[in-house]
């Protein structure tokens, strides 16, 4: 399948200490995601690409009480979610696509964390974003986080980015997973992730929030 992104054996198991590492103040970023849903009417979310949790984490620990469904097509991330909140009644965990969810469920919020500079810009971000909106009540809100920008923002924040890695990380690592953010994943533009949440039935998406090459987005299903 090339509209998805595996992620098995030593990069699902690490993944946790990966993003610690290389995702300046994610943590920051999931500990608002309930704040910036906190006006979400019905308290159903989807989250999309769930992948260990980590954002599902933050609503099981909310004051408010949510109905969360995760999402994701990797069996080894889809595993270590459900070792973690096999006890939460108030989580559903599906190993698949979005498409796998039925069309006639709609839920109240979404997340997208992580997950569409996998995929290319050749109809299959916006195949997931369509997906996505086609699950949504109107008015629902969508957060996401991705790594953004046209060439060059990229270029000059991976530099940022380097800049702020912990201390340790082996040189060799280091300049091997800079090149293959630069060269092997998808980030589009600013103005493309805002062509394409349009086209996928969101209204214009507002970035909120940005650290190194990450953007964070806030959109609502039209
Ligand atoms: C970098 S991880 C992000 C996980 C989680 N959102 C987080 O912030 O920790 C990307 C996840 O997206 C999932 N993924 C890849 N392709 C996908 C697709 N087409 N639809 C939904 N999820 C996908 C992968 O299996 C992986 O678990």
């Amino acid at each position: 399948m090339n509209n998805v992104e595996l992620f098995e054996n030593e990069r699902a198991k690490g993944y946790n200490q990966f993003v610690d590492a290389w995702i300046p103040n994610y943590h920051y970023f999931l500990d608002c995601l309930p704040k910036l849903l906190s006006k979400t009417p019905v308290k159903d979310l989807l989250v999309v690409g769930c992948g260990t949790g980590n954002e599902m984490d933050r609503f099981v620990h909310s004051a408010e009480y949510w109905s969360i469904t995760g999402v994701d097509p990797s069996p080894e991330m889809v595993s270590q979610a459900s070792d973690k909140f096999h006890s939460c009644e108030n989580v559903t965990l599906v190993e698949g696509l979005v498409t796998d969810l039925s069309i006639e469920k709609k839920y109240n919020a979404g997340t997208l964390l992580l997950v569409l500079h996998f995929l290319e810009d050749n109809g299959n971000k916006l195949a997931l974003l369509k997906d996505i909106a086609d699950r949504l009540v109107p008015g629902a809100t969508l957060v996401m986080l991705d790594i953004t920008g046209n060439k060059n923002q990229i270029r000059q924040n991976l530099k940022v980015l380097r800049l702020l890695l912990p201390d340790g990380l082996d040189e060799a690592q280091i300049s091997n997973r800079l090149n293959r953010i630069e060269n092997e994943l998808y980030p589009v533009s600013e103005e493309r992730i805002s062509e394409l949440c349009q086209e996928a039935g969101f209204e214009e998406p507002l970035r909120f929030f940005q650290s190194s090459i990450y953007m964070g987005w806030l959109t609502r299903k039209k």
